[in-house]
């Protein structure tokens, strides 16, 4: 288990992330953890006041930041799969390319200004450590370790 605390919220106060079995991909979970709070932190400033625009810049920075990461996150991991020949390669992808069009819709929502991402995107971050990286990816840790990946 990857230890992971965070004061942010409530719901988020103690994130217990799997290992996966592979060092890079377990530091890039943390690494999206990471941005996970930070993001919950912003939350947590607006939830008394209305963003100024100076937050609006930190959240769009913050955001990019996220999708980029996620991005390579996915991509590496995928080639991975396609690599040793993972046979949950397709759903997982699957399920990666729903996520990304959930932060897609969402960036939609934060370039309209729509003060209604808050909880969505916040949700939408937890739910995804929780479950798509102790669920799904922790399934594919026997595969890779019985590859001599690590
Ligand atoms: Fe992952
Ligand atoms: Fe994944």
């Amino acid at each position: 288990m990857l230890g992971f605390k965070s004061s942010a919220t409530q719901d988020s106060s103690h994130c217990l992330l799997k290992e996966v079995g592979l060092a890079q991909l377990n530091k890039q979970h943390l690494r999206l953890a990471s941005y996970a709070v930070e993001f919950s932190q912003i939350i947590e400033e607006l939830s008394s006041r209305e963003p100024s625009t100076a937050d609006w810049r930190r959240i769009d920075a913050l955001f990019s930041k996220i999708m980029r990461f996620v991005a390579t996150h996915f991509a590496e991991e995928e080639a991975l799969m396609v690599e040793h020949g993972y046979p949950g390669y397709e759903a997982h992808k699957k399920l990666h390319d729903k996520f990304t069009g959930d932060m897609i819709k969402m960036q939609g929502e934060i370039n309209n200004r729509n003060i209604r991402f808050k909880m969505k995107m916040n949700s939408l971050l937890w739910d995804w450590l929780y479950k798509h990286i102790n669920e799904v990816d922790y399934q594919y840790r026997d595969f890779f370790q019985a590859k001599g990946l690590s």
